[in-house]
């Protein structure tokens, strides 16, 4: 009589701790794993023979900008195809709820997510009722961003919110974690809350510790001040008492380049004191709204969308400026509201960065871009495929590892990230030997090469390069995960 409902067999397993591959079989039951390793002959309704191909944990996305993707392309072609089952949303501060903008335009960077009539969620619960009701290909862990908080309660964004704003906010707050949010984001880079001091932050955080939840944060400076920055990080995750995530970590600007030999031992000596984590995209060019601050500091900026210009998407932009016969500056400003992609990193430093045993893989993708930067199609493959297996820079387990068991347990997501029995069944097979992104900055929504099967919850989201239409996907939410 079988008893499992799917059963693997002639896999190689990378069960996501690290541990040396093996090969082995392995039984899927009601969504959940239920043996590994050694699975009795005749054991399944259904099995798989995978000729030798890796079977690994499906990929856990750390930082995205899913939010509304998740409702508006549910099949999540651009994540379920790198082998991605769950996603965590609202980085970088900015999150689609809990905000109501009745005809207001959402500001930057919250126009990352959607235009005004995207952010329609009155309260984080609400947000997640939805998502509830519409579920996506894969799963959901969700943060609150503090510039929706700022611009959902504040009338003007650049001055320190006041007492009676902080309050608010934390009631806000304090639903959503109840709602079930695993955390809170901030981006102090951006306008909406780069007047926000560090104790307004930690009045926010202090909500976090009981709630077990953490704090990620796109820092107010990865350039000439980011040792200050990253003081401001760890200050804020000792004097809250709570987990701390630095989001896509990097150092920017030619002058700069080279300095990860500063802050990742600045990290490391924090680790010793109090719990903190990062996360990388595995290129040296990053993405975001348009900015004369960022195009400074760039060797190159490619238009990544305008209102006005749609014409301009994927453009060089020193080019169109030439072509126009206008400065850089009158350029960009013709060009807003729009996005961009600035190549300001150094490519050593990119390695080193991923290299650190810490580091957590996060795409930090834009899929409403007309022309998004390569990362949103092709981080997870590019790292197994290209920085494991032909740079060498570290065994296909670990980074396996930095994709699943480590992020996994970063977020409180306690039945995911490895083969064990008892986990939930999601689950990626790929080939070890192929496995490689194709998204190029040129043609940036390329679906990536030799990620054969993707299953959430024991349940196939892409199989043979394309969607299988299943929805199987949950939010992750803290408290009852
Ligand atoms: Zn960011
Ligand atoms: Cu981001």
């Amino acid at each position: 009589m079988p008893d499992f409902d799917l059963v693997f067999r002639n896999a190689t397993l990378i069960d996501g701790t690290g541990a040396p591959r093996r090969a082995g079989s392995l039984a899927v039951e009601a969504g959940r794993i239920g043996l590994v390793g050694d699975v009795p002959e005749g054991a399944g309704r259904d099995e798989i023979d995978l000729g030798g191909k890796a079977l690994a944990p499906g990929f856990i996305d750390v930082h995205t900008h899913d939010d509304r993707a998740l409702l508006a392309e549910p099949s999540m072609a651009m994540k379920a195809s790198q082998g991605v089952t769950t996603v965590v949303v609202g980085n970088c501060g900015v999150s689609l709820a809990p905000l109501l903008l009745d005809g207001r335009a959402p500001p930057p960077p919250l126009d990352l997510l959607g235009g005004t009539g995207d952010f329609r969620y009155r309260s984080f619960a609400e947000y997640l009722a939805a998502l509830d009701a519409a579920p996506a290909a894969v799963n959901a862990a969700c943060l609150v961003g503090h510039s929706t908080l700022r611009v959902g309660t504040m009338d003007r964004l650049d001055r320190p919110a006041t007492a009676d704003e902080i309050e608010a906010m934390k009631t806000k707050l304090g639903e959503a974690l109840d709602a079930g949010a695993v955390g809170m984001s901030s981006g102090l880079f951006y306008a909406p809350a780069s007047a926000a001091p560090p104790a307004e932050l930690e009045s926010l955080a202090a909500l976090l510790r009981p709630a077990g939840a953490l704090y990620t944060t796109h820092m107010r400076d990865e350039g000439d001040h980011v040792l200050d920055s990253l003081d401001e990080t760890f200050a804020l995750g000792a004097n809250a008492g709570v987990p701390v995530v630095v989001s896509h970590h990097k150092v920017t600007g030619r002058g700069n380049f080279g300095r990860t030999t500063e802050t990742l031992p600045r990290i490391a000596a924090a680790q010793a004191r109090q719990h903190v984590g990062l996360d990388a995209y595995p290129y040296p060019a990053s993405s975001t709204v348009l900015r004369p601050v960022m195009v400074e500091r760039a060797e190159k900026t490619l238009v990544t969308w305008s209102v006005p210009h749609p014409e301009a998407t994927g453009r060089d932009l020193a080019e169109l400026a030439r072509e126009w016969g206008v400065t850089i500056e009158a350029a960009i400003e013709r060009l807003q509201p729009a996005g961009a992609i600035y190549f300001m990193m150094d490519e050593a430093d990119v390695r080193r960065v991923l290299a650190f045993p810490s580091t957590m893989i996060g795409s930090d993708g834009l899929p409403h871009d007309a022309h998004p930067h390569p990362r949103l199609w092709g981080t997870f493959p590019r790292v197994l495929g290209h920085y494991s297996r032909e740079v060498g820079l570290f065994p296909l387990e670990e980074a396996v590892r930095k994709m699943t068991s480590l992020p996994a347990a970063e977020f409180g997501l306690r039945d995911r990230g490895r083969l064990a029995p008892g986990f939930a069944a999601d689950l990626v097979v790929f080939d070890p030997s192929t496995v490689i992104d194709r998204a190029t900055f040129e043609a940036p929504a390329t679906p990536s090469a030799g990620i054969e099967l993707v299953l959430v919850a024991g349940t196939p989201v892409w199989r043979d390069g394309r969607p299988t239409g299943s929805r199987p996907g949950r939010v992750l939410r803290r408290k009852t995960a």
